[in-house]
């Protein structure tokens, strides 16, 4: 089957959409089924089919020209809170280089080498300033490209309002639906703006021209978009949500709902993970502004000013860089034996998280605990490999979130270890990528069982690991990644009896039905792979650009609203 072969999938749905017209988008916005599919390339439009047969999948390599050409070498600048390498001093007095446990790095990382632009974030490493000049900038050379990081200072106030308060105890847990109230201190919020205004100003400095390409990443900074309109008119402002938006009614509670919408509609275009996030956030717009929305072009109006709002699933670098230092997948697998001290016959279950209650870890530990109840002799031991990496932890919420889980491993491994083994493994420290992709090589299966996620990039970067086509992905339906990767075995992980059954179903699956599930889905991922959701976004910023510079030619003759016609992935 081709990579377009895998027409069931949610990114291929929404790229057969872009393809057959905006009502089967607005149909697929509205939650209802497609009647079209671009399941085969015959079934694409004359255009599309063009496009694929000439330009071929998306590479680093196609999404640096498509810059050239289309945005003429404009520089590029990120904004993400989190920096893309930390500079660490360890305890011996070395400075060390530490990557982040962040989906939102592993997907902006490749496409900043790809770009070689700036990226403004947060300096937040012990080291970091000794290893910046006096601007807080330094150059990140990755052998064949280089690009470079900004580092934005904050006191130890800024960083507890902005950071850990409004980020991450009121508009995260207002964003995901796990069980957990956000926190509204006036205190951060006035923080929140205070900083979205330094980073705005920092983003200012690095622009270099008036109408800068700024792609701003995430919940820390909705109210930048806004602050960076007025100081460029003439900016193609990019936003991506890498969460959820959750629906009208639920994100009214917040207080400061007004100011949040309209810094996001500073923004050329605002992009979220899922139809359903876009459907969500055209509700709260409706709901809350004085607006007009065009429900076809799926665009926002406001003092004349036009913000798209499109569905931009993202991904990872593919085939990505970590695989080809490792040694194959059985040696992985051996390694890991050995260290964990297992058995041959053992079978390995891995999760690799940040210790957050949105990525159901408490869920996890319940169903592995059912599952050996429930067979306790049956293939062999069992070993679950758990990384939980600490993040957070100056938040008490998390603190207590990660006690739980402490307590939790040590409760179920002592009702259920012999001797020197014990079923659950908690790596409870930070794991470099090479670490993190040894695990997922020798895992016969990696279970993914958050409540709530925007994409979640585990899922795919597993796939991406597995090159010996081996593995079972157990998924989570509350995650993105599971409208794309259908092939996954996909749960819910609040039925604990249902998991521990599928669990089951995944450590007995025939080698042949591993490699048949796995094919698809790395054939998924691999087509859909980050340089694509970089490089469709920024193509349809392209093309609003020259329409916004066209308005600017005719302006005076009679304004026509222009409908939009760029993809919807
Ligand atoms: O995926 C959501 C997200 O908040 C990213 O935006 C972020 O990089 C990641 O989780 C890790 O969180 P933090 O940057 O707070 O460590």
């Amino acid at each position: 089957m081709s990579a377009l072969g895998a027409g069931s999938s949610e990114a291929a749905r929404i790229a057969s959409a872009s393809l057959t017209g905006i009502a089967a988008a607005v149909a697929s916005l509205a939650g209802r089924p497609y009647a079209a599919r671009a399941n085969r390339p015959e079934d694409l439009s004359d255009t599309a089919q063009i496009e694929l047969a000439s330009a071929g999948p998306w590479t680093a390599t196609r999404l640096r020209d498509t810059l050239r050409t289309h945005l003429k070498g404009d520089r590029v600048i990120v904004l993400a809170n989190r920096e893309p390498c930390i500079h660490e001093r360890t305890p011996s007095g070395d400075v060390v280089v530490r990557h982040p446990a962040s989906g939102l790095v592993t997907a902006l990382e490749p496409v900043m080498r790809a770009c070689s632009g700036v990226w403004v974030a947060h300096g937040s490493g012990s080291a970091d300033r000794e290893s910046s000049d006096p601007r807080g900038r330094v150059a990140i050379n990755t052998g064949d490209a280089s690009y470079i990081l900004r580092r934005v200072w904050l006191t130890e106030e800024e960083e507890a309002g902005y950071y850990y308060g409004f980020a991450n105890e009121a508009l995260w847990p207002l964003c995901h639906l796990a069980q957990a109230h956000p926190v509204f201190r006036r205190s951060d919020w006035l923080q929140y703006q205070r900083v979205n205004q330094r980073f705005a100003d920092a983003v200012a400095a690095e622009a270099g021209c008036d109408d800068p390409v700024v792609l701003v990443q995430d919940y820390h900074f909705a109210l930048v978009p806004r602050m960076l309109r007025r100081k460029f008119p003439r900016a193609t402002i990019l936003t991506f949500w890498h969460i959820p938006w959750p629906n009208a009614e639920r994100f009214s509670i917040c207080p400061y709902q007004d100011e949040i919408l309209e810094g996001l509609l500073g923004s050329s275009i605002v992009g979220f993970q899922t139809p359903q996030h876009c459907h969500n956030f055209l509700e709260s717009v409706d709901r809350t502004l004085e607006v007009r929305i065009g429900r076809t072009e799926l665009d926002i109006v406001r003092q004349n000013r036009t913000t798209l709002v499109r569905p931009y699933p993202i991904s990872i670098d593919w085939p990505g860089r970590w695989n080809a230092a490792l040694p194959d997948a059985a040696a992985c697998r051996e390694e890991v034996r050995r260290e964990l001290r297992l058995p041959p016959n053992a079978k390995i279950v891995v999760s690799v998280d940040r210790l957050d209650y949105t990525k159901g870890l408490e869920e996890r530990l319940l169903t592995i605990e059912r599952t050996l109840e429930r067979w306790p002799d049956s293939s062999g031991p069992l070993a679950f490999v758990q990384v939980g990496a600490p993040s957070r932890t100056r938040i008490e919420r998390y603190r207590e979130f990660g006690d739980r889980v402490r307590r939790e491993v040590a409760r179920i491994n002592a009702r259920f270890g012999r001797g020197q083994w014990t079923p659950i493994v908690l790596i409870d420290r930070h794991c470099e990528p090479p670490e993190v992709f040894r695990l997922y090589r020798a895992a016969d299966v990696c279970y993914v069982s958050s409540l709530h996620d925007g994409m979640n990039l585990v899922a795919k970067e597993f796939i991406c690991a597995r090159d010996d086509e081996r593995g079972v992905l157990m998924l989570s339906r509350f995650t993105g990644a599971a409208r794309e990767l259908t092939e996954a075995l996909v749960v819910n992980p609040y039925d604990l009896e249902g998991v521990a059954e599928t669990l089951r179903k995944a450590l007995a699956m025939p080698v042949a039905e591993q490699r048949d599930r796995m094919r698809a889905l790395r054939a998924q991922v691999a087509q859909f792979n980050v340089y694509r959701w970089a490089g469709r976004m920024l193509l349809d910023a392209t093309r609003l650009r020259q329409r916004e510079r066209l308005h600017v030619r005719l302006a005076g003759k009679p304004k026509r609203r222009m409908p939009f016609v760029g993809a919807l992935w």
